[in-house]
């Protein structure tokens, strides 16, 4: 069968750069991988271990349930002061406290475009340290950061213009669609 990816995305805002990564990478999936977004992190409240004890927000059991049953998830994301945006590291967070802990062993990408020079790098770090305690499986390579993305991304189009940041993001889905396949596997 098909594997199936979801994507989980860093910013709220409208005109987000991520975004428009996150949309497109449907239809930049190589053949046999299917795409869908997970809901907005926006709907998630602000963690807090007392609504956790008198039970989940329903917007954080859908968002454990859709990744739990997910191949792999692909998370797009801004950086924030060198960092991973406040409002995903609270989804994380949410996620972190499921019983079932739907991150573990899970294979995740990750890509992440700003209008700098370096392209979301130093913030990708900090995730990758977050997933280690969620117990996740991060891609190493290839890596996305997208680097002037304002150059590369028409966020009025809604469209990648940039060919090469095109044909990268679908070599990233495709290693982690083999990861995917590989844990599927040997499960
Ligand atoms: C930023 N931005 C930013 N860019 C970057 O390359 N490194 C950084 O550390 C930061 N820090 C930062 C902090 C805060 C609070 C904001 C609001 C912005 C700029 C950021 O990359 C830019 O606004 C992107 O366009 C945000 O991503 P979206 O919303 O377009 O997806």
């Amino acid at each position: 069968r098909a594997v199936k990816l979801v994507t989980l995305l860093g910013s709220l805002r409208k005109a987000s750069l991520n975004a428009v990564v996150a949309k497109n990478l449907p239809a930049l999936a190589p053949d046999g991988v299917e795409i869908s977004a997970l809901g907005s992190i926006g709907e998630l409240p602000h963690y807090d271990a007392d609504i956790q004890a008198s039970g989940f927000p329903p917007a954080v059991l859908a968002m454990g349930q859709a990744i739990a049953e997910a191949d792999g998830v692909i998370i797009v994301m801004p950086e924030y002061n060198y960092s991973v945006p406040g409002a995903l590291k609270n989804a994380l967070d949410w996620i972190s406290r499921l019983p079932e802990t739907p991150f573990a062993g899970k294979p995740v990408a990750i890509q992440t475009a700003s209008p700098g020079m370096i392209g979301g790098a130093r913030a990708q770090y900090h995730l990758r340290q977050i997933m280690v305690f969620l117990d996740a499986q991060v891609l190493n390579k290839p890596e996305i950061m997208i680097g002037q993305a304002a150059a590369r991304i028409d966020a009025e189009s809604g469209e990648i213009t940039d060919e090469s940041t095109r044909q990268h993001l679908t070599k990233q889905i495709a290693a982690l669609a083999r990861m995917a396949r590989q844990t599927r596997h040997s499960a």
